[in-house]
């Protein structure tokens, strides 16, 4: 062999070598997701029988959107049902719709979660003595459009009443419903935090910020209390087509919230901390890659879509 060929050769060797393991690594990531978004979910791998958890499931924001449609599939799979939220009427409306659809006993607690003084007394005293299975922290509140950290209006009230909805009933609710998983040594607890805790989100910055704190507190509640065969889940959203996102229509990147909580519910115990449906999964991963290669750009787009929402909302207010 001349020394050229032999360069050649090794070369030639190089280059399969480094095929094979790029080939590798990206067969890898698609294996990876998926195992991680529908293998794993489709053949049930930990999946909690939700019914040996417990009779009763626990909804708070439970009249409308993603907490409705919670109660509805809890009740389906023959839970019965406390519904939380602000409007009695509201309440009795989609109890009964749902006590007679589903044939389960239901029970109303009307608490708003922007309550200065202490709701929970109440709350714990209508749980007591309730066989509670599962916990859906699901009562949240967002600003009514994006809007700079100082521009908000009415912002002091409006940052505490957040802080309030999505931190404190979380960790009140969870304080009031653990005990008794723990002793009976069973039950599952869903925090709904939101993907926007997971990618940048100026303009909702205190939301945000609350979600991440849901997050958190999940992770190392679930690490504490995993132990004692307590499934606690994070959940991270992205847009559902609800009142609070104000999308009308439903679409695939923002389904209905019965569709949403129909895939979300399979990965109870599967997973503990999932987007629950795969195209948010998916724009999470985008929105993670453009900021790996260009945070700067990532911003400045999320930006500009934040401020064109804002001022379209501003320009409806005038109108
Ligand atoms: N929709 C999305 O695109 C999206 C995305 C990511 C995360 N999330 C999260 O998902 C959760 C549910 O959102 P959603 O879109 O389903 O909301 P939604 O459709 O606006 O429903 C809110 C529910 O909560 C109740 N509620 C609102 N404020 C309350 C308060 N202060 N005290 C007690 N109850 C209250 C409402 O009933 P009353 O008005 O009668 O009280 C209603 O039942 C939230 O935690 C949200 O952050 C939503
Ligand atoms: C706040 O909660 C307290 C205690 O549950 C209740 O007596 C009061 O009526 C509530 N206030 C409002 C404005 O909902
Ligand atoms: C949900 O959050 C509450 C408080 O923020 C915490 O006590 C509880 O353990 C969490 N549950 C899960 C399943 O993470
Ligand atoms: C939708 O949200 C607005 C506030 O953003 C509220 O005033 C209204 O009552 C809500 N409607 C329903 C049906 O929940």
């Amino acid at each position: 062999m001349t020394g050229e060929t032999e360069a050649v050769y090794v070369l030639d060797r190089i280059g399969i070598l480094c095929t094979v393991i790029v080939g590798f690594w990206i067969l890898k990531f698609f294996i990876r997701v998926i195992y991680n978004n529908f293998l794993s979910v489709a053949l049930r791998i930990n999946a909690v029988n939700l019914k040996e958890t417990g009779k009763w499931a626990v909804v708070t924001g439970a009249t409308d959107g993603i907490g409705k449609a919670y109660a509805e599939a809890l009740a389906k799979k023959k839970f019965n049902v406390v519904l939380i939220s602000r409007t009695q009427a509201r309440l009795d409306d989609v109890a009964g719709g749902i006590s007679e659809k589903y044939k389960v006993e239901t029970k109303t607690i009307a608490a708003d979660f922007t309550n200065r003084t202490d709701i929970y007394y109440n709350i714990d005293k209508q749980l007591n003595g309730l066989d509670i299975g599962v916990l859906v922290n699901n009562v949240g509140m967002s600003y009514p459009f994006p809007e700079y950290f100082l521009d908000l209006k009415n912002k002091d009230e409006t940052y505490e009443n957040i802080i309030r909805v999505n931190i404190f009933s979380v960790t009140n609710m969870c304080k009031i419903v653990l005990p008794g998983m723990t002793e009976r040594k069973r039950g599952v607890i869903i925090n709904i935090s939101s993907s926007a805790a997971q990618i940048p989100s100026p303009l909702l910055t205190v939301y945000a910020a609350t979600k991440s704190y849901v997050e958190k507190f999940t992770e190392d509640l679930s690490t504490e209390y995993s132990r004692l065969g307590i499934t606690i889940q994070c959940l991270l959203p992205g847009y559902v087509a609800t009142n609070m996102s104000k999308i009308k229509k439903s679409t695939w990147m923002a389904p209905s919230p019965a569709k949403y909580v129909d895939e979300a519910i399979a990965t109870i115990g599967v997973r503990g901390h999932t987007n629950g449906y795969f195209p948010h999964t998916l724009l999470v991963g985008v929105v993670h890659f453009l900021d790996s290669i260009s945070p700067r750009l990532s911003r400045w787009l999320i930006v500009r879509t934040m401020t064109n929402i804002r001022g379209r909302a501003i320009r409806k207010q005038i109108h």
